[in-house]
Parts: C-alpha cells; structure tokens; sequence
C-alpha cells in the first residue's frame, strides 16, 4: 500500500491573472505530484462552488486563500495514511469532511486541487502514465474506454464573456474530421486559425484574442463570424463537409434575460421558439456539427424540441446545463435533451464523481468532450484524462496561448507514445 504523507497547497495565479489553488500530494515513497485547477466565467449555475476570498482589498475578491487554508489545516491533514491507489475512497472523504452537497464549505477549487494532486501522484508509484492511470480508474467503475488521443473542438472566434463584447455567441469552433490523425486535425486547426487572423486585418477587423485564444474581432453579427470563418475554411485546402466541419457554444444563459434572448443579429429580443428558429436558419446556411448549450440552463422544453428538431443531424451538447452533474446527467437522458456531454472536472469537483458521470453519458451512448476552462493554468491533467476515459473530444480552446497549447502538446506526445506501442 502507497500512503499519502503529506497534501499542501498554495495560491498561484490562472490565465486571466485571477488566483488559483494549487495542491501537492507526496506519499511515503517520496513521490510528489502537483496539480492547480481551472476557474469557469461562464459558470454554470449547478456547479459545484469555487470558493474565493470576497476580500475586496486582496485580487479584487478573487483570491483563494481559505480555499488554500483549507488544504492546509483539513483536507490534506484528513487524507493523511490514505492508500493512494483508492482514489474512490479518497473523493469519498474528501467530500465527506466538506459534508455538503455542492461542496461550499471548502470549495471545488480545494477539494479538485487534492483529488488530481492524488491521481497523479498515484500513477507516478504506479511507473504508470496518467493516462493508463485513468483508463484503469475507469474500468473499476465499468467504464471500458479504449485508450486513443481524441479530436480536438478548436476555438477560433471568442464572443460572450470570453471576448470583446460585440458578439453574442462563446465559441465558433473548427471541428477537423474526426477520421483524421490528432496531429494532423491540430496542423489543420492551426493552418485555418492562422488564415482566419491574415482575413481579419484584411477586412479591417481589428482582431485581439479572447479568453480561449480565439480571435475576438469587431464583427456585426454572430452570423458574421460563423460567415467569416466559413471564408477563412475556403482560402485554404480544406473542404467543409468533408475535412473539417463547424460549431459553437452559444452559451445562451449569458444573453438570457426574463424569459428572452438577446442577439444583435435580431432588431427584438427571442423567445425560445424564434432562438430555435433562428438555428435551423444557421444549420441550413453552415451545416453545424456540434451545438452546445443553445438554451438557458433550465429551459428544459427548448433542449428537448431542440433536440427533436436536430436528431440525427448535429451533436446537441451540454455544459451549464448538466454541470459534469449525475443528477442533471439522468435527468438529461430521460428527457432527451442533448446526446453530448462538456465533461469539466471542476464542474463535479472530484475525479471520482467525474468518472461516474462519463460511465453514465457512455452508457447512454452521448458524445463525450473533455473541456477546460476559460481560466486555465499550464496543468496538463484533463489531457492525459480525455485520452484516460476514451473521449471522443477534446475543448482545450484555440491552437494558441500557453495554457491552451501545453494540452494540444501533451496530446502529441501521448499520440507519439501510443504509436511506439508498448515498450
Ligand atoms: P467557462 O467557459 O470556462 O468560462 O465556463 C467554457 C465553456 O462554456 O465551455
Ligand atoms: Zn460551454
């Protein structure tokens, strides 16, 4: 048996310079492994909670330092002889010290930070690579997954929260087929994300990146960026429809506001019904591959028509309104609201309770997509986890800015790796 020693953590800061919980697990072998969490801006309202300081005089209330003490004084010391290699009794009681449902007391953030440093350190004695790591985790929970590099969703155009404020919509994905190699779908992203960045100074657009790297343009409508996009696809050598496709997060319940929609490619606010309209309008004009989160986080009804709508036609997929959540997850699949799931460990808090719910959107055989945050740090965990728990895709944003492309690398080294077969 591998005994957890000593768990400590500290405060460091995440992509968008806002603070981070950082963990270390070292065991009584002498191993030591580091793991630092990812914060949302688009949160989902049934996540679990991230807690921060709210002490106005330090990060303007976004520090994470009693997240940190919480590391520090209850949920290392309470781990503290745990058998490293039972990472299900390890979430177990860690959730069993924060003792509530959402994990408000200490805080996704902390409680995350310790159950990753955990895994980690668990494949180090184990001389196993996280991703097997994963993989076998997986399988004592019945989940088989084949262990393969997945396609990557790439972000190309940042709206919403991410971006500069004038286009509605998240996220305008590129989406490579996906019969094509991990390295040579990334090359295409990166080849169409470079084009995309000479068509925009050439229209005048003045570009910067958002959040996720993508380009944040000044465009009119969000029809305008998926057209530029689908522009960009055609001055190079990629065929739509056959070598890459489209999609978006819409992110709706950021634009949502009493019972309507938003958008400034209409003159007057959207019910639910002329939103949904409006996407069978896009679908015709750019044949979507991938919808995620096209509705507010409750509006059960709207997913399910939705969906109805689109069967057979798009992935429908969702983010804030499952919250990698086994409860919105059943609730989903009895309903009929989405086949995909954005599969966020800091949505679930645990790598425990994330693994159950993958097992289930499998079982109900739903598209998984293994997703980070608008708020990343140069962690490469969910890498080694997507390829772990047999993703079907990656979102780890645009083929640009450190934190996003240390996982695409990561990525291209275990693809290098699986293709050397086993030594
Ligand atoms: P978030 O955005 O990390 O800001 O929530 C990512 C997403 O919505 O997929
Ligand atoms: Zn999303």
């Amino acid at each position: 048996m591998t005994k957890v020693s000593k768990i400590w953590a500290r405060q460091i800061l995440d992509s968008r310079g806002w603070p981070t919980v950082e963990a270390v697990c070292q065991l009584d072998t002498g191993h030591v492994a580091v793991a630092s969490v990812p914060g949302g801006t688009s949160t989902g309202a049934y996540e679990a909670v991230e807690v921060r300081d709210n002490d106005s005089s330090h990060f303007h209330g976004k520090g994470v330092l009693k997240a940190v003490a919480s590391v520090n004084d209850v949920l290392g010391p309470g781990l503290w002889g745990y058998d490293v290699t039972d990472q299900a009794k390890i979430d177990a009681r860690l959730n069993e010290l924060d003792g509530t449902k959402n994990k408000s007391k200490y805080g996704a953030n902390a409680i995350l930070a310790v159950s990753v440093a955990c895994l980690k350190a668990a494949s180090l004695a184990a001389s196993q690579p996280l991703y097997r790591w994963v993989n076998g985790l997986a399988a004592r929970i019945g989940l088989n997954a084949q262990i393969k590099v997945p396609s990557p969703l790439l972000n190309m155009i940042n709206g919403g929260l991410h971006g500069a404020g004038n286009l509605d919509f998240q996220e305008f994905h590129l989406i490579p087929a996906s019969s094509k190699a991990f390295s040579e779908a990334l090359r295409c992203g990166v080849e169409v994300y470079m084009t995309l960045g000479e068509d925009l100074k050439r229209r005048g657009a003045i570009h910067s990146v958002g959040d996720e790297g993508g380009y944040a343009p000044n465009l009119f409508t969000n029809a305008d960026a998926l057209e530029v996009l689908y522009e960009a696809i055609r001055a190079t050598n990629y065929q739509i429809g056959r070598d890459v496709f489209l999609g978006l997060d819409v992110a709706a319940s950021v634009f949502y506001k009493n019972g309507e929609y938003t958008i400034r490619d209409k003159s007057a606010p959207l019910r639910d019904n002329d939103l949904l309209e409006y996407y069978k309008y896009i679908n015709s004009q750019y044949h979507l591959a991938l919808l995620e989160d096209p509705f507010h986080e409750d509006a059960w009804d709207s997913w399910k028509s939705l969906f109805t709508s689109f069967e057979g036609q798009l992935t429908v997929v969702g983010d804030d309104l499952l919250a990698t959540n086994s409860e919105r997850v059943a609730q989903a699949i009895r309903e009929k609201a989405c086949n995909g799931i954005l599969v966020k460990p800091n949505q679930a808090g645990t790598v425990s309770e994330t693994l159950s719910v993958v097992k289930m959107a499998r079982d109900a055989n739903w598209k998984v997509i293994t997703s980070h945050r608008s708020g990343e740090t140069n962690d490469w965990f969910i890498a080694d986890f997507a390829v772990g728990i047999g993703s079907d895709y990656v979102k780890f944003g645009a083929p640009a800015r450190g934190e996003r492309v240390v996982k695409y690398n990561r990525l291209l080294s275990i693809e290098a790796e699986l293709a050397m077969g086993p030594r």
